[in-house]
């Protein structure tokens, strides 16, 4: 009776307000009515419990930022194909391809340690806000204000009780109005165990990356080490298999058009909460502007990467991270557009003022917050897109600007004069460097390096750098000139010249270094930036922040009848929702599932992209699923649900509403990657593979069936809903 009164009660309500990532801990007071009326069969703290295990203890952070989950009673990790990425190209030769040909580990002895792999979990939260905030006044300067949250967090930091393996973070929420403890322990010995090939890890690579419909099997296994007692260690062949507190068993009844579905995980960063000024700023000047310096970098890239296999295996996984934004940009600003997220936007802030309008507090205490933030947003707009230009350019897509800016400082200890300082870290850089160099091809970054700094030299304000740019290209007769100067001249660009200037005395690589052309170069464009951006860009960033703060309390103030979640911070999550096709255009439904026959109708023999196994072809000719098809002998690929996911949520376990893993969380549509800024449940939609095509890739493609053995499957459980 009480449970059909929520249904009845809540659903409505429920059903057109989802979205929202939340906080395990607060679940049962926020949230528990609504899942449940969603159909969640389990109770807030089977999800998250500081004194029992609980769902939480098998969700873990990798060290790229992406989400794990454990599915085996020995530690066996799964993640996405692409956040396991680096590990499996670092393992790979042009000999043992394992990027093309896949890598499975057929005993423990077979896992290959990946050493910078780490695997964090949360052991317990707690909300600290009294005392972080503690002798924080409204009146308090910025800076005043942080260096006392900067006292008080070592305060409690000091406070906590913790083991000696565990660690303290602290996070502030809601634009800083609020912050949370989380007591973590991080895993360090890491173990690669497989990964499907490219063609299907990967399948569809950029061209359907953000698209739906779907058909990527986005998914690798590691596994985690500790030590005798269970405990954290660096890589020992001495560690033994994690015995996690929990791990997630894995469910093969598959899934209807609107099942409950739940997505644990570390979403990394989204703002809902900007005012409309910003969001204009971003659709109309911030995203065009990344998008065109990265629409350059891309083209010189795959020109390369189409002729040389070398140089394809060793740009790939950049190539990759590059386009990823670039095309989410893309997806963004034009869905902000469509979907109206300023008309939206601009419609909340006139419902703000209304309200406060009518309530003379509310009114001295926030009747200036919208029109200030929109002056400061209006100031702002040519140093953000300054500060864009520059970082894009000159730190993000000219590799060897990048690597003039990181090892500025240590250079300038040369020049200094501080010989010992500059020797001391020779050893260390030259082994890092040593790897950077190994992905390192110049005539690549070269022909980036051209095309980059000329679009600048047109695009950033004169004394903002643009100027200099262009007279020392005139310098030597135009950017290809330039090119050619700064790459046949620079030891840092030089991966053979910097390997013998390394190995030899510091006196005679610091002199190299600072006369290098890539570094002076960096330097002549970031001085001018330095001194003519960063102060402004600074002010008024410091400025907004607070601005933001204040606008984040006012909101939850003026709108008490609306729940708020923090935006994502990069802390752990729940969001919840049901699996569900769209429309996103007139005429154009998209259904919720995908199938192996739809990798056969993309399948073109030999493409980069699209290719497909032989193997893969053969088990589909034969229609061979094992227990993994469906009853009408159809193998599901991937899966649609409106659970509000963001960068960081890659590698999520999608649960069912028994907690039971039922999908792995990779994606979002192309309409809806606006989700970061505008949720709409109409058009946002997360993207996720179905674990039944995880384990036939694992069992009847790979053949390592004795991974599959570890895991616990649930067959057969499942109540069918009823269908309206
Ligand atoms: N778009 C997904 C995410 O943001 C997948 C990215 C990896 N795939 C790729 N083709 N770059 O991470
Ligand atoms: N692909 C993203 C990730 O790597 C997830 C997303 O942005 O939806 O975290």
């Amino acid at each position: 009776m009480k449970r059909l009164f929520v249904l009845l009660f809540f659903l409505p309500v429920f059903l057109s307000a989802q979205g929202g990532m939340w906080l395990p801990m607060h679940l049962e007071k926020q949230n528990e009515p609504e899942m449940k009326a969603l159909g969640f069969n389990l109770e807030a703290d089977d999800l998250y419990s500081v004194n029992q295990p609980s769902i939480k203890d098998a969700i873990c952070q990798s060290s790229g930022g992406c989400t794990g989950e454990i599915i085996s009673p020995d530690g066996l990790l799964l993640s996405n194909h692409h956040c396991g990425f680096e590990a499996i190209q670092s393992h790979s030769t042009l000999e043992h391809n394992y990027v093309e040909d896949g890598f499975w580990a057929m005993s423990r002895e077979e896992e290959l340690p990946s050493p910078g792999e780490t695997a964090m979990f949360i052991v317990r939260m707690e909300d600290v806000t009294p005392l972080a905030l503690q002798n924080v006044s409204a009146t308090m300067s910025e800076q005043d204000r942080q260096s006392q949250i900067d006292k008080n967090l070592a305060e409690i930091r000091k406070n906590t009780k913790k083991e000696k393996w565990e660690e303290i973070l602290i996070r502030p929420f809601y634009n800083g109005n609020q912050y949370f403890l989380f007591v973590t322990v991080t895993y360090t010995d890491v173990r690669l165990v497989g990964a499907p090939p490219s063609s299907i890890g990967k399948f569809g690579a950029d061209t359907d990356n953000w698209v739906w419909p779907r058909h990527t099997g986005d998914f690798s296994l590691f596994r985690v080490y500790a030590d005798k007692d269970n405990r954290p260690a660096d890589y020992s062949p001495d560690n033994q298999p994690l015995r996690p507190r929990h791990f997630l068993p894995i469910s093969l009844d598959g899934i209807e058009e609107g099942d409950f579905t739940l997505v644990y995980g570390f979403p990394g960063r989204t703002d809902e909460y900007l005012p409309a000024a910003a969001i204009e700023q971003t659709a109309d000047v911030l995203d065009p502007a990344k998008v065109s310096i990265r629409d350059r970098a891309l083209k010189v890239m795959d020109g390369f990467m189409r002729e040389s296999a070398d140089i394809k295996i060793a740009y790939i996984a950049r190539f990759a991270n590059i386009a990823n934004a670039w095309k989410k940009w893309q997806g963004e600003m034009q869905g902000l557009k469509t979907y109206k997220a300023l008309e939206r936007k601009q419609a909340y802030e006139a419902e703000f003022t209304h309200r406060i309008n009518q309530d003379p507090g509310l009114k001295i205490k926030y009747g200036n917050l919208l029109p200030r933030l929109n002056a400061s947003y209006a100031e702002m707009k040519e140093y953000a897109f300054a500060r864009d230009y520059y970082q894009e350019t000159f730190l993000r897509n000219i590799q060897v600007m990048g690597l003039a800016s990181a090892l500025n400082r240590w250079i300038k200890t040369y020049e200094d004069g501080n010989l010992p300082a500059f020797a001391g870290r020779q050893s260390d850089l030259n082994e890092r460097l040593t790897a950077y160099y190994k992905d390192y091809r110049p005539e690549v970054d070269k022909a980036v390096f051209a095309a980059l700094t000329e679009q600048f030299a047109g695009n950033m304000k004169g004394e903002w750098g643009g100027t200099f740019v262009a007279t020392e290209a005139a310098k030597r007769g135009g950017y290809a000139e330039l090119a050619d100067y700064i790459f046949s001249n620079s030891t840092l660009a030089n991966p053979e010249k910097w390997k013998a200037l390394a190995a030899g005395e510091a006196k005679e690589l610091g002199a190299a270094l600072s006369q290098d052309p890539a570094l002076l170069l960096w330097r002549g464009v970031a001085e001018r930036y330095e001194e003519n951006v960063v102060p402004k860009l600074e002010d008024l960033q410091s400025s907004i922040n607070l601005l933001q703060r204040q606008y984040m309390a006012a909101q939850m103030e003026v709108f008490r009848e609306k729940r708020f979640f923090p935006d994502a911070n990069g802390t752990l999550r729940v969001t919840y929702g049901q699996v569900k096709g769209y429309s996103p255009r007139d005429a154009v439904i998209y259904d919720y599932q995908t199938h192996l026959e739809g990798v056969m109708e993309k399948y073109i023999p030999g493409d980069y992209e699209f290719d497909v196994p032989q193997k893969l072809i053969d088990l589909y000719k034969a229609k061979d699923y094992g227990q993994y098809g469906t009853a009408d002998g159809q193998l599901p690929v991937a899966f649609l649900g409106t659970n509000h996911t963001t960068g960081g949520n890659s590698g999520s376990p999608a649960l069912d509403a028994n907690g039971n893993l039922i999908g792995l969380n990779f994606d979002r549509v192309w309409e809806g990657t606006m989700s970061d800024l505008n949720y709409d449940p109409a058009i946002c939609r997360n993207i996720m593979v179905d674990m039944r095509y995880v384990l036939f890739i694992i069992d009847k493609y790979a053949g390592a069936s004795h991974l599959i053995k570890e895991m616990k499957i649930v067959k057969g459980k499942k109540k069918r809903r009823k269908r309206k």
